[in-house]
């Protein structure tokens, strides 16, 4: 059963965070966390931008701050979310051996919105388009783990 999440990109200051602030939102009894894989932004908080688009839809994400990656990661968690396959194939090289814990792409659980990885709205600036993504991949993971839960209980 899964019963914690984190989401990963990057810099830990646009996707990732938003991905968790948006899981956090809708799924209030998991544990979420978000890090980035680079060290570029450690202790910043989410990228202004990003914030402004995510508070427009009511949702909060001034509290979050970066932090990296860690192979400790793998056992912290029950279930890893990367934003892109760059992100998964760094993550994938700090498996500890023996690590069982499952990675998978955010938009594996959108698969009708056609994409294989989220933009970097660092680079696109299209915020409200990666949120949009973004929520939409979310509802598709908590309807997953809720029914795996199901089939379990
Ligand atoms: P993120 O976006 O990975 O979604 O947090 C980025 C933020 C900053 C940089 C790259 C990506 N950067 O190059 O500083």
């Amino acid at each position: 059963m899964i019963r914690s999440v984190v989401f990963v990109c990057l810099g830990n200051i646009c996707r990732s965070p938003a991905a968790e602030a948006v899981f956090r939102a809708q799924a209030p009894g998991l544990a979420s966390d978000s890090a980035g894989t680079s060290d570029w932004h450690v202790g910043e908080p989410p990228y202004g931008a990003m914030q402004a688009a995510a508070l427009a839809r009511g949702i909060d994400m001034s509290d979050l701050r970066a932090r990296q990656f860690g192979p400790e990661d793998f056992a912290r968690f029950d279930l890893i979310v990367a934003m892109d396959g760059d992100n998964l194939a760094r993550i994938e090289a700090q498996r500890p051996q023996g690590s069982d814990t499952p990675v998978h792409l955010l938009t594996d659980y959108a698969p009708d919105s056609g994409a294989d990885h989220v933009p970097d709205p660092y680079y696109t600036r299209d915020f409200d388009g990666t949120l949009d993504l973004i929520e939409k991949a979310v509802g598709g993971l908590i309807a997953q783990i809720s029914g795996d839960r199901e089939e379990v209980d």
